[in-house]
């Protein structure tokens, strides 16, 4: 299904090759053997820790799909700006279908790394439809992959995870606060309140809130302080560790999360690791891009 030679549009004499060994194995169906290219798409971030987790990200998805190219793009133009200044350019999402363009990808497999559905996602769905738009016959078809947390499944499969990587067996009892981004005009915050809800279904001193969206601070810490336990772990609740988890959760300004809960009397770890450092998590997001079968390019199946 996911057929990437890797050099295809190499020497004729690779492509020979390819094309003899993809027809030497039965069940390899050449006629669906377009080349595949991958697209990951992220808000981005200009902390280099950060940009180590979205990279890890990468190699697991080079690995994942053997011989595709794997391109990573960041939809933040004051991020791609910023790092553009510093000699590191990172492509946007038109660039980066460009990059699999040339590198002769027909099937272009679009991964959304954002934690959910929000106003991010919407905009590149949008933004693809566009590009294909702009580009007539470029591609054969362009499936996009669905955010980290889609279904229940899901929410139960991140739960796992993120419990595994926080939670020692035989600690004594912590808080573990999970900072969301959320948005202000409150999409994905039914989302997020499921996440929430299944979190809290395996353990009940998770407590999460969002930065913009409609579960805030002070909800969260309300609802900590009914718990009784004195050491709370911060960790953000988005993709990778970037300036909400150093400045707004764990800066040493008085009202990041984490001063405000020091100056409440709790005893305060931040630990900066974002979703893509959770072993499993790299797992769901390369899932969704194999269980995408919605071409953006057809309309949609109806009955
Ligand atoms: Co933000």
């Amino acid at each position: 299904m996911f057929h990437c030679p890797a050099r295809l549009h190499g020497p004729k004499q690779i492509f020979l090759l390819v094309f003899l060994l993809a027809c030497a194995f039965p069940g390899t169906a050449f006629t669906s053997g377009d080349k595949t290219g991958i697209l990951l798409v992220a808000f981005g971030t200009s902390v280099p820790e950060a940009a180590t987790t979205l990279d890890h990200i990468r190699a697991a998805y080079e690995k994942a799909f053997p011989g595709c190219p794997v391109v990573m793009a960041y939809t933040s133009r004051i991020i791609r700006n910023k790092l553009d200044r510093g000699g590191i350019h990172v492509p946007s999402i038109s660039e980066g279908l460009d990059q699999l363009a040339k590198n002769g990808a027909l099937v272009v497999r679009v991964q959304s790394l954002h934690i959910m559905a929000g106003e991010e996602f919407a905009a590149l769905a949008r933004s693809l439809l566009l590009n294909i738009k702009g580009h007539p016959g470029r591609f054969r078809a362009v499936y996009l992959g669905r955010p980290l947390l889609e279904s229940r499944a899901d929410a139960r499969a991140v739960a796992r995870a993120v419990l595994g990587f926080h939670r020692k067996k035989g600690a004594a009892p912590e808080a573990l606060i999970l900072m969301g981004h959320g948005q202000e005009q409150g999409r994905a915050d039914l989302i997020f309140e499921g996440a929430r809800a299944t979190f809290r279904e395996n353990d009940p001193l998770v407590f999460m809130a969002t930065v913009e969206g409609a579960r805030t601070f002070d909800d969260m810490l309300k609802d900590l302080g009914q718990s009784h336990v004195k050491k709370v772990v911060l960790a953000p609740f988005m993709l990778v560790a970037g300036d909400h988890a150093r400045n707004d959760l764990g800066g040493a300004e008085d009202d990041s999360w984490a001063s405000r809960l020091k100056a409440a009397g709790y005893d305060v770890e931040i630990r900066l690791n974002g979703l893509g450092d959770v072993p499993g998590i790299d797992d769901i997001f390369i899932k969704h891009t194999k269980d995408s079968t919605d071409d953006l390019m057809l309309e949609p199946k109806k009955p």
